[in-house]
């Protein structure tokens, strides 16, 4: 099928990449001229493990333009992945979503089917239907909502191997259309939900909602964790076994950010607002993430024995997440600046994250690897748990730093073994005082 896909950022173009793989003739079409001249020479503008590959396997059946209406004019089936980002009132902003509708209105040469995979409220597709019939265009335009679930990180396997496919249609002739498009998943027995717009359209909010608020029920457990002398490692463990609860998604940290969760809760609340409900849970659960973010600040602090001013900190990691430049709404944004507030120096690495991170700190020092980071340091905090950073040589690390101490916001070290090396040592939820036996 001939396909063309708006919006070439972290979806957008593991979406148009994943479906030229395929077997379809994807345009990829994005209004950033820098980022389709850098795609043009075989750049890829985000760090995104095997996106490169995956691209260069598929060139022939890729295009990338700014062209818009020779994208919307040349496909049959036009996947909507643009931004939409937050406002200030908590929901989700839709004049990119709009600006390509109306794109799509005007530059329709026929029969075309409107694919929306950006996370949208319910009652987007409704809107689209309606900018695109009031640019007076004769041809149909069948809305369809197809949300992406994938993580940056591991997009292309999340792409490639999706656990569903959910398809939100009004009628039978475009959810033919979605499963030609996604024919290959076919054969993978992949689960495909069928179902209305509006119920597709609150399947990525609910879901997205559901998982933060996995996260802040963890946290809130850690911190409890803090106070009566319990380990959150083994309280998570111990409730995830159990099938019902899941072992995923429960591991306590500095708070949810990056480009989804934190938009996405406050999205949902606000859709339930403009319905004249309220979502209690998610609210509480975007309250309970500020505290979080606000308490690892603290939690810092303390390491520096209450004496911040003057002080050095070594931050290691800045991406929200491992395996991702992605520093939208990073945990490491608030730590940062709510030391930098209490007179702290920041030094800080990053193994893909330091050019995003340069365009939103002042006055942090980057380095190449962690010991050079942990220079002449007061406290190591580990931010983000990259995989270089679970493997430090402590005797190294600890040769280099002012004092050794280590916050260790990804619970990534065993408290009684970063000690024994003779640092001090602060996790999240890391109550108990004496090690557990082993954990088998
Ligand atoms: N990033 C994720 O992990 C993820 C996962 C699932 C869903 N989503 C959702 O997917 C959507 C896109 O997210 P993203 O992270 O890819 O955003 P992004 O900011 O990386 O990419 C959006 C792209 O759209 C382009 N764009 C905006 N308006 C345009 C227009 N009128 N014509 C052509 N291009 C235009 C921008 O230049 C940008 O390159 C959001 O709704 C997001 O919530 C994101």
């Amino acid at each position: 099928m001939d396909i063309a896909v708006i919006g070439t950022g972290y979806v957008g173009l593991v979406t148009g990449v994943g479906l030229a793989d395929f077997g379809h003739d994807v345009i990829c079409c994005d209004n950033n001229e820098e980022k389709i001249a850098a795609l043009n020479q075989g750049k890829i503008p985000i760090w995104e493990p095997g996106l490169e590959q995956i691209l260069e396997r598929n060139s022939s059946r890729l295009k990338f333009t700014t062209d818009l209406a020779d994208a919307i004019r040349s496909s049959r089936a036009i996947f909507i992945a643009v931004g939409t980002p937050q406002n200030a009132d908590g929901s989700a902003n839709l004049e990119y979503v709009d600006e390509a509708a109306r794109s799509i209105g005007q530059y329709m040469n026929g029969p075309k089917l409107v694919i929306t995979k950006s996370t949208v409220p319910v009652g987007t597709g409704r809107r689209i239907a309606n900018i695109i019939e009031q640019a007076g265009t004769p041809h149909r335009a069948s809305i369809v909502s197809n949300p992406e679930f994938l993580r940056e990180g591991s997009a292309i396997e999340d792409f490639m191997k999706p656990e569903r496919v959910v398809i939100g249609a009004d009628d039978e002739a475009a959810v033919q259309l979605m499963r030609d498009i996604y024919e290959p998943l076919h054969s993978l027995d992949t689960p495909f939900v069928v179902t209305n717009v509006e119920s597709s359209e609150l399947i990525k909010y609910a879901a997205n909602g559901f998982l933060a608020t996995k996260i802040s029920f963890i946290n809130e457990v850690a911190a409890l964790c803090e106070k009566v002398g319990a380990d959150v490692q083994d309280v998570a463990r111990g409730i995830g076994l159990d099938k019902r609860i899941g072992i995923l998604f429960l591991q306590a940290g500095p708070g949810f950010g990056g480009s989804c969760f934190p938009k996405d809760t406050a999205a949902l609340a606000s859709i339930a607002k403009q319905h004249d409900s309220k979502f209690r849970i998610i609210e509480s659960v975007m309250e309970v993430n500020d505290a979080v973010k606000q308490r690892m600040v603290e939690k810092t602090i303390e390491a520096l024995d209450g004496e911040p001013r003057g002080k050095t900190v070594a931050v290691l990691g800045l991406a929200f997440k491992p395996e991702t430049d992605d520093m939208r709404d990073s945990p490491t944004i608030p730590l940062i600046e709510g030391l930098q507030k209490r007179g702290v120096k920041i030094r800080a690495c990053d193994p893909a994250a330091v050019q995003n991170a340069e365009k939103i700190f002042d006055n942090v020092a980057y380095f190449h690897d962690a010991y050079e980071t942990a220079e002449g340091a007061d406290a190591l905090v580990i931010a983000t748990e990259w995989n270089v950073f679970r493997t430090l040589r402590l005797e190294k690390i600890k040769s280099v730093m002012h004092v050794p101490v280590m916050v260790d916001l990804r619970n990534v070290y065993e408290p009684h073994r970063v000690r024994a090396e003779g640092f001090t040592y602060f996790g999240v939820g890391r109550g108990a005082e004496v090690p557990a036996p082993e954990r088998v």
